[in-house]
């Protein structure tokens, strides 16, 4: 397989807003960041991915841009930003910019001017249509509630914004468009900057006729247009005109954000040779607790193992060779890890290790989400007054309102699936605000911070943060754990997900227990792990132990080296 060092690299995402505030403005900003670097640097972290840092006016934090070329005014300037991208060459991290393509501000020139006439030289870069029938063109809903399309008075037309109605979509099909994006991705690149995060950049070609979206929830006024949206009919062609003219002159790491992807279409994106991209995130692990992958945040049920076994060797297998992953169980859009795949009451240390383990054990580029590392949780906070995310917000509202769901069982819902689980800010002491702000945070601590903070993290060696460290220096020291191929074994063990990676003539055995309870390990017939060497666990293990016959603990999780 080929070698490149974004495969054997660790992603560490920053979600800048809740990171560190350096002014007591309660907004976490780019000097805050620099003072975390040798955080960083100690994690062992090869990569920074950044969340959007641009100029906006924060309908979705940063997610709607309305100045590509410079910094949002709470989070700095671009001379921040230079002594960002220096301090993070300086200690061999490499930087990856979010790039937000699908749409942009309506507050950005291009829409302002484009919204003013039908012949406004900057119409085409947005999707316009008439009204039909007096109403929306189409029966889209948006990913944040409602139409996915606004009436503007001036011209009497309606925009498409899958998002919010601030973040209106670009019209791909206009080629002064893409030569915009591929322009404003050479700006930063040639600032040195060492790939881009692509937000749903498979969102970008829709089907000619916008048709309407099937009825997949009989009785909604809107529904799912994913169909015509998602990996839609140029979307190929425009990645690889967006190779030819800008990532190919570049040695970048590239991870397109693609809800709804299948392996046969990332393996289309990331394929080694005709593949634009270096990597994916893939979404179908996410939809494990809930009943309907188009709306997971509108239901919720138990995740099953074996569901999970199967999805995420599917995406094993049939990758191996033909394309890349990333390997990741959260991000700002999703609940903390350990609440939602591992057990953030007693065993909250020895799941997010395993957790850990897990992520770093797979084969793809692992990423960690700030805070992740020393196990943060969930939040549940008492009123939707508390939430300030515009998804839960509206998710709420339109439950409770338009649905009849009890109000009690909507904030449920938001506890469970809500976008700020992962906004908190980042607990970094037992102090005032978690060390996060000397002032006011724009968003509220989790009232756990006195427990649960980086200070405590660093000085205890048998914490998360250590853990974690130690699994990226292995990453290093052993490339089979980058380059092994994955073998799934016990696939019907219920608590027990265990996996062999294969180089050339050595093995890993991976062992986790899933569960709080202690089921029994024992090596499938046929499988030998002669002189088993522990690489990594997270219990102190008996050196004599058997591998027919092991019982684990809870949430136990081994690496074993086997000898040939
Ligand atoms: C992506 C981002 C999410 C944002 C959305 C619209 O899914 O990760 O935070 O709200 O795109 O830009
Ligand atoms: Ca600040």
């Amino acid at each position: 397989m080929n070698q490149t060092w974004w495969k054997e690299s660790v992603v560490y995402q920053i979600y800048p807003r809740s990171f560190k505030d350096s002014n007591g403005d309660g907004i976490g900003d780019l000097r805050g960041i620099i003072q975390k670097l040798d955080y960083l640097q100690a994690l062992g972290i090869d990569v920074v991915w950044l969340s959007p840092v641009y100029k906006s006016p924060n309908d979705d934090n940063g997610y709607d841009i309305s100045d590509y070329r410079d910094i949002m005014d709470e989070f700095g300037t671009l001379a921040d930003w230079e002594e960002l991208l220096a301090g993070m060459h300086q200690r061999g991290i490499r930087l990856v910019m979010d790039l937000v393509v699908n749409h942009t501000s309506d507050e950005h020139p291009w829409f302002i001017e484009s919204r003013k006439s039908k012949d406004n030289p900057y119409r085409d870069y947005y999707i316009w249509r008439p009204p039909r029938d007096g109403h929306e063109p189409n029966n889209w809903l948006s990913h944040f509630s409602g139409s996915a399309w606004q009436y503007d008075e001036a011209t009497g037309e309606y925009f498409l914004h899958l998002f919010s109605k601030k973040q209106a979509d670009l019209n791909w099909e206009n080629p002064g468009v893409r030569a915009e994006v591929y322009d404003l991705m050479r700006w930063w690149l040639d600032k040195g900057i060492d790939g881009f995060r692509m937000d749903v950049i498979n969102m970008i070609s829709k089907t000619p006729g916008l048709p309407d979206a099937p009825v997949i929830s009989p009785g909604d006024r809107y529904q799912y247009g994913g169909k015509y949206f998602l990996n839609g009919p140029r979307q190929l062609e425009f990645l690889q005109e967006m190779k030819v003219n800008v990532l190919s002159h570049y040695d970048l790491l590239t991870v397109g954000e693609t809800p709804g992807v299948t392996p046969q279409d990332a393996i289309a994106y990331t394929h080694p040779e005709t593949g634009a991209l270096s990597m994916v995130f893939q979404f179908e692990h996410m939809h494990l607790d809930a009943d309907r992958d188009e709306s997971s945040r509108r239901s919720i049920k138990r995740w099953r193992l074996h569901d999970l076994k199967a999805v995420m060797t599917r995406w094993q297998k049939e990758l191996e060779n033909q394309g890349w992953n990333s390997i990741y169980l959260t991000n700002h859009d999703q609940p903390r890890a350990v609440s939602r795949f591992g057990n953030d009451d007693v065993y909250r240390v020895e799941s997010a290790k395993l957790l850990a383990t897990f992520t770093h054990l797979l084969q793809g580029t692992p990423y960690v989400y700030q805070g992740e590392e020393i196990g943060m949780t969930n939040v549940a906070f008492p009123s939707i007054a508390d939430y300030q995310d515009i998804e839960s917000v509206n998710i709420y509202w339109e439950l409770v309102r338009e649905k009849g769901m009890d109000p009690g069982a909507a904030l449920a819902l938001v506890h469970a699936k809500g976008r700020d689980n992962a906004r908190t800010p980042m607990q970094w002491d037992a102090g005032s605000q978690a060390g996060f702000t000397t002032g006011e945070p724009w968003i509220k601590v989790n009232p756990n911070y006195p427990a649960i903070n980086v200070e405590q993290a660093l000085a205890d060696p048998n914490s998360i943060f250590h853990y974690y460290r130690r699994l990226i220096q292995l990453r290093r020291q052993h490339s089979i754990m980058v380059y092994g191929v994955y073998d799934l074994i016990l696939p019907d063990h219920d608590e027990i997900y265990a996996f062999t990676r294969t180089l050339e003539d050595e093995r890993l055995l991976v062992i986790l227990n899933f569960s709080s309870n202690t089921p029994v390990f024992s090596l499938p017939a046929g499988l030998d792990c002669p002189g088993a060497d522990l690489l990594i666990g997270n219990y102190e293990t008996d050196p004599s132990d058997d591998l027919h016959q092991l019982r684990l603990r809870p949430w136990e999780a081994r690496v074993y080296r086997c000898k040939s």
